[in-house]
């Protein structure tokens, strides 16, 4: 009589051992060629491809080096590819597969017995997609032990006419399959959740649920294992609740849910502002993708920053308020999200007044609140308030929207106290018929509610003047007394000139070009400086590859309004709190600067640096500046400031070039002709280059006045 034991091993250890039986690569396509494979038609060429081809989105997600990717020629090529028989002699086929979704014509056949017996295709039918190649198998059992042969196909010509193919596997290990909804409960103990972040890994959605609602709401590269960094996301306002958290789709072998983990600091702080690409005196956030800053405000002691912050991702996404403080302008330090994407849409840029007057009634205790107003991008596009009287925690107005969409994608609401009115006057970007730019301009006596006053027009279309995040402030006009006037700005710096009446902005002069380099975007200037300074910051679209973060915010730079020969001009110089970081300076005395003039700078050497110079060239002097690799130059001939590649004129003033120049891990920004000249550049010195050169390339010029700074890190206290 056979035992229980004898029963169990009949049935079940045969299938145990089955299940060790080694894959089976049918294809990899890390050859050159195709081997015994048969390639028809055009479509698929002599061999393997090795990525992407031209013309086509990046292709990701296949195995390797090679795959199959019947691109070649672009869509309107055909053909086929035909495998060599092989004996299925295990269980599943497991594959990956991207491009055209189309049955029967961008798919990939087995075929048993000469007959097509499955069938599998990309995902893309529409314009848009990705070349993402995803897994997916087939449970071949009912073929075991058959002869068959797998046939791709391109029999499409039109969008989407292409597959992609890769690592064709046989295999009795059951291939990961995709679980809607995946879930996991978690008592919050700590301050932080943090979320495993991989680049590239496919974005899911995820929802974190306090008592079956959802409370935050995000999407996020997960990754599958080994995470590039880790996202906190701020659990401190749940202590000991049972949250859920929900990810839309998993894939059943990603270890992504279970990973996720609590704690009180960063999980993988231990390098925090000392990253390689950290910039050391410029904000970046600790973690994630920063763009505009926002809501610049003085408030309480403090100067604000808020920023467009993706937390859970290294690129663009998510759009929250980040948020940090600063009593210098120069040290910050992040205090944590100040808006969260709600139902209204995610947190689109805007701004931050003091309402002194309480007009709002927000404020307590005879303290006047800071009011937050920001673009909630939802369907509809709306503009929203939010109000503080700490300074950290925001509480959204209840009777959010304040201003309805007017067209879709209306966005950035700046908002000033005009004081011969005494009301509040919002600019707003709004794109009307024919793409045209605009800046709507709106006033309130208390901040609630908001009527339309005007419209100010800019350019269309590819013309970008006074394209989204509007600026608008009145300037004291420098060497005179008591005379203003009124600047209009947009996202990329070209500003207006003009008086305002307290509804109509009437330019004098328009389009005039801001800042003269690259990557300088959606400035904005502070609100209630207490000096009575125009500050302004700028995001700089500097990235930084590999690190858990990207992107900075600029140098703030101290704005003026002066008088030159073709009329009244913005300058910008740094502000002068950057003081604060000089360790030590070397400072050159006065001498005449000539071809054949020693280096004066060799023997100092630092990474982060201030320097500043005020020359007056010979008409043929090509002054240039080393710093660490990348070449500052001033042609006097051309009245030209070179910066790498980049060129800009810059006039001499009086006959003379000042310059400042300030180095950073991935940027510099430069400042020439007394501060008309403003010219901000990504740039990644070589980490080993500490040198810097002054030289003449041609001619001469009287140096008067020569100081190079090595700057502390902002970080380092
Ligand atoms: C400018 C901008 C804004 C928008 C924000 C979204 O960079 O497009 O117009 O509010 O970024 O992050």
């Amino acid at each position: 009589m056979p035992s229980l034991f004898s029963f169990l091993f009949a049935f079940a250890v045969p299938a145990f051992l089955h299940a060790q039986s080694p894959e089976i690569v049918i294809a990899d396509f890390e050859s050159a060629d195709y081997g015994a494979w048969k390639s028809e038609g055009e479509a698929f060429g002599s061999g393997p491809t090795r990525g992407t081809l031209p013309g086509q989105m990046r292709v990701d997600g296949f195995a390797g080096k090679g795959l199959v990717n019947s691109f070649l020629k672009g869509d309107r090529s055909t053909g086929t590819l035909t495998s060599p028989e092989f004996k299925i002699e295990r269980r599943y086929l497991s594959f990956l597969i991207g491009g055209g979704g189309f049955i029967g014509e961008t798919c990939m056949n087995l075929l048993v017995d000469g007959q097509p017996v499955r069938t599998a295709t990309g995902p893309n039918t529409k314009p848009g997609g990705s070349e993402h190649l995803d897994p997916q198998f087939w449970d071949l059992s009912q073929f075991a032990g058959k002869t068959a042969r797998l046939q791709i196909v391109d029999r499409a010509t039109g969008g989407w006419g292409h597959i992609n193919v890769d690592q064709i596997v046989l295999t009795d290990r059951e291939p990961p399959r995709d679980i809607v909804n995946a879930a996991r409960e978690i008592t919050a103990e700590k301050r932080l959740l943090n979320f495993p972040v991989k680049t590239g890994a496919p974005k899911r959605k995820v929802e974190v649920l306090v008592d079956g609602k959802a409370v935050r709401s995000f999407e996020i590269e997960l990754a599958p294992d080994q995470p590039d960094w880790w996202a906190p996301l701020d659990i401190s306002v749940w202590p000991g609740a049972k949250l859920t958290v929900r990810v839309d789709k998993l894939r059943s072998d990603s270890r992504a849910l279970e990973s996720i983990k609590q704690s009180d600091d960063l999980v993988d702080g231990a390098d925090l502002y000392r990253e390689s690409l950290r910039p050391q005196f410029h904000f970046s956030s600790k973690r994630g993708w920063l763009n505009d800053p926002n809501g610049l405000v003085f408030y309480r002691g403090e100067y604000h920053l808020f920023y467009q912050h993706n937390p859970y991702g290294w690129n663009w996404g998510n759009m929250h308020w980040g948020h940090a403080v600063s009593k210098d302008l120069v040290h910050w330090e992040e205090v944590g999200e100040a808006l969260y994407p709600d139902n209204f849409g995610t947190m689109f840029s805007g701004s931050a007044v003091v309402d002194w007057k309480n007009t709002s009634g927000f404020g307590k205790n005879g303290e006047p609140p800071m009011v937050l107003f920001y673009t909630a991008d939802g369907n509809p596009t709306t503009q929203c308030m939010a109000y503080s009287t700490d300074g950290r925690t925001f509480t959204k107005y209840e009777a959010n929207p304040l201003v309805k969409e007017i067209t879709r994608g209306n966005r950035d609401p700046k908002v000033i106290w005009h004081e011969p009115t005494q009301k509040w006057v919002m600019v707003l970007y709004v794109e009307t018929a024919g793409k045209k730019h605009t800046v709507h301009f709106f006033t309130s006596p208390n901040l609630r509610e908001w009527t339309l006053a005007s419209i100010t027009e800019g350019g269309t279309d590819n013309d970008r003047y006074l394209f989204e995040c509007p600026d608008f402030y009145e300037m004291p006009v420098e060497g005179t007394r008591g005379t203003k006037a009124w600047v209009l700005s947009g996202a990329n710096s070209e500003y207006a000139i003009g008086s305002f009446d307290g509804t109509k902005f009437t330019p004098e002069v328009s389009k005039l070009r801001g800042h003269r380099g690259h990557g300088f975007y959606a400035a904005q200037t502070y609100s209630d400086e207490p000096k009575g300074r125009r500050i302004q910051i700028g995001w700089g679209q500097m990235p930084s590859p590999g690190m858990s973060f990207n992107q900075l915010q600029l140098f703030p730079c101290e704005q003026k309004l002066v008088k030159t020969a073709e009329g009244l001009r913005l300058t910008w110089e740094p502000v002068a709190e950057i003081a604060s970081l000089r360790k030590r300076t070397k400072e050159v005395p006065a001498f005449k600067l000539e071809k054949s003039t020693s280096n004066k700078l060799a023997d100092f050497e630092a990474e982060t640096v201030e320097f500043r110079a005020e020359f007056t060239p010979a008409p043929d002097a090509i002054v240039a500046l080393n710093v660490r690799g990348i070449p500052v130059e001033y042609d006097a001939a051309k009245q030209e400031l070179r910066v790498g590649d980049h060129r800009t004129s810059a006039p001499l003033q009086n006959g003379r070039q000042r310059l400042t120049v300030l180095l950073d891990r991935t940027s510099i920004e430069v400042f020439a002709s007394d501060g008309l000249i403003y010219v901000p550049m990504p740039a990644t010195p070589k980490a080993e280059d500490r040198k810097f050169e002054l030289s003449a390339k041609s001619g001469s010029a009287e140096v008067s006045k020569l100081t190079l700074s090595e700057l502390s890190s902002a970080w380092s206290r």
